[in-house]
Formats: structure tokens, C-alpha cells, sequence
């Protein structure tokens, strides 16, 4: 069965969607997006997203179509319409089309399109076999905390780990992990009495993560020590445990980076607690 989405003011079939060819989004990759989770057919976290899209808006100096009101609206209509009990909404806005010309247009007509995907989210078979990533250099811009559609590298890592019957890719600039394709990236230290969570800092290398930061909360709620600073992809082989996070992955387990197995092979406890938290905290939200 074909899903509603919405384009422009407009909600139609999916076949009758339209944008045109000269949209800077689709000639310049001009446009952000954001991705919100649903569970219980309630939105996750938007609130942040929404907070984000504005932070990438402004960064690149693009109008807002609508205001945040009108857009949770549209987001919530997309739910009920196409019957999402879980798995994500994806809002995109682009500068629109004008002629094709580097500089951004005067006066830019927006374009906002969103649709909906079902995905099983809590019950993941990876939570219980974890992921292999690979290691590969970071080829992106040096704007990550922009969330821009222009995710041509991404694609390319994710791929190259597929094509090595591997799960995903983590990327490397200088030595150090900066995040994963489409998620932010964690490892777990024992030392001594304590638990140490290490995650990239905030900056401009690293999307700032909506997952990570509700993550790192719970982390420190339950008594981990968090360490927001770079770590080499030789630290990350020879931690405890290793995860990942993102708005449809929640927390998954690392167990395997390049050809090294992190700590027993097996997902770790630090990343099944956070995962178990992450969800239940997400549920009560829900009511
Ligand atoms: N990706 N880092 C990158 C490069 C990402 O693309 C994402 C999210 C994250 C995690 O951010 P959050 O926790 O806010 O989802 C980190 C989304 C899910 C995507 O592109 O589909």
C-alpha cells in the first residue's frame, strides 16, 4: 500500500509527489533533514530535532517553511495517516528551486517534504548479536554538526562495510574515531572500581547527537563517568565495550572493529543497560 507524505502544503500519495528538477536540494544538496523516532506511535525526542533543524536552518541561513507547531502537526498527521506504531518520521527542507547559480537566491522558496518509514526498533536482532564496523578514513566536509543531506561519504563508508560483510563504518581523521556513518560512536573503559564512557566532544567534526546526549544522561544517572574527548582507533580495539547511538538505532553494541573482537566478542553490559534505559525511559514518554 502506497504512504502519504507530504510535499509543499500537500498531503498525497507517494506517486504523486513532486518537487522540481531545479530544486537546490537535489542540484546542490542544499537542504537539511532530520529523523525522529516513534514508538507507540508517539514522536521521540522531537522537541530536540526540532531544535537542531533550527541550529542547521541558521547556520546556512535558510527560512523555516513553518513554524515548529505547524511542522509537529504535520509529523503527527503522517502517523495517524499512514498507521505508524514504530519507526521514523523524516522532514527534509531545502532552498527550493531557483536557477542553477552557487550563490544561494535572493529570495528562496522553501521546500519541505515528509514522509514515514516503518522499522522495528526495540525488538533489533542486533542488540543481541552487535554490530561489526569497519574502520575508514572521514572523507566529509569539515561542517558535521550541520545535518545536511549531502551524505554521499556516508553512503560510500556504509557500503564499503556492507561489501566487507560487515554491519557499519566508523570513520578516522588524524587517528581518532570521530562517529559512525549515521551515528554517534562510544567506548566503554574499566578502570579500576570505575566505569568510563568515552564519546568524541562536541565541534564542528561530529553531528551533535540527539541519542547521545539522552544517552550520556543515563550514563552519568547510573553512575558511569563520562569522557567527552578523542579516542584512537587503537584505544577503541582495545576497549571493554563499544556502541553506537542514533534516533532509529537507539543503543546498539559494538563487537567487533576492523578484525579485532571488542573485549569477549559478545555485546557488552554497559551497552545492554543503556539500550534497556534508553527504551524504557522512551516508552514512559510515550504514556
Ligand atoms: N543519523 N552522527 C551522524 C553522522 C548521523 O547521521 C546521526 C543520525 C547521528 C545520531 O544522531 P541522533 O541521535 O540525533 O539520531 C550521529 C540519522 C538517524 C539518519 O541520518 O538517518
Amino acid at each position: 500500500m502506497s504512504r502519504t507524505v507530504y510535499v509543499n502544503g500537500e498531503f498525497v500519495a507517494e506517486e504523486q509527489a513532486k518537487i522540481s528538477i531545479f530544486d537546490r536540494g537535489f542540484l546542490f544538496a542544499d537542504g537539511v533533514y532530520e529523523v525522529t523516532s516513534v514508538l507507540n506511535g508517539k514522536l521521540i525526542d522531537n522537541d530536540a530535532h526540532l531544535v537542531r533543524l533550527h541550529r542547521s536552518l541558521d547556520e546556512l541561513d535558510m527560512p523555516a517553511p513553518l513554524s515548529d507547531q505547524e511542522i509537529t502537526q504535520v509529523q503527527q498527521k503522517l502517523l495517524e495517516l499512514n498507521q505508524i506504531d514504530e519507526g521514523m518520521v523524516y522532514l527534509q527542507i531545502t532552498r527550493g528551486a531557483a536557477d542553477r547559480d552557487f550563490g544561494f537566491p535572493e529570495n528562496p522558496q522553501p521546500s519541505l517534504v515528509l514522509f514515514t518509514q516503518k522499522k522495528t526498533l526495540r525488538e533489533s536482532p542486533k542488540a543481541e548479536t552487535g554490530l561489526k564496523v569497519i574502520l575508514t578514513p572521514d572523507l566529509r566536509w569539515a561542517r558535521r554538526d550541520i545535518k545536511t543531506v549531502g551524505l554521499l561519504a556516508p553512503c560510500m563508508a556504509k557500503s564499503q562495510a556492507v561489501r566487507q560483510g560487515a554491519d557499519d563504518a566508523w570513520f578516522v581523521e588524524d587517528g581518532y574515531i570521530t562517529e559512525g556513518s549515521s551515528n554517534n560512536a562510544f567506548i566503554v573503559k574499566k578502570e579500576g572500581d570505575e566505569t568510563v564512557i568515552v564519546t568524541r566532544q562536541l565541534g564542528c567534526e561530529i553531528l551533535h547527537g540527539i541519542t547521545r546526549r539522552s544517552v550520556m544522561g543515563f550514563a552519568k544517572s547510573a553512575g558511569f563517568k563520562v569522557e567527552e574527548r578523542p579516542f584512537s582507533a587503537e584505544e577503541a580495539k582495545q576497549a571493554d565495550e563499544a556502541f553506537l547511538t542514533s534516533a532509529t538505532t537507539f543503543v546498539l553494541p559494538v563487537v567487533q572493529i576492523d578484525d579485532t573482537p571488542v573485549g569477549d566478542g559478545k555485546p557488552g553490559p554497559v551497552a545492554r543497560q543503556l539500550r534497556e534505559f534508553y527504551i524504557k525511559e522512551a516508552m514512559a514518554l510515550t504514556g
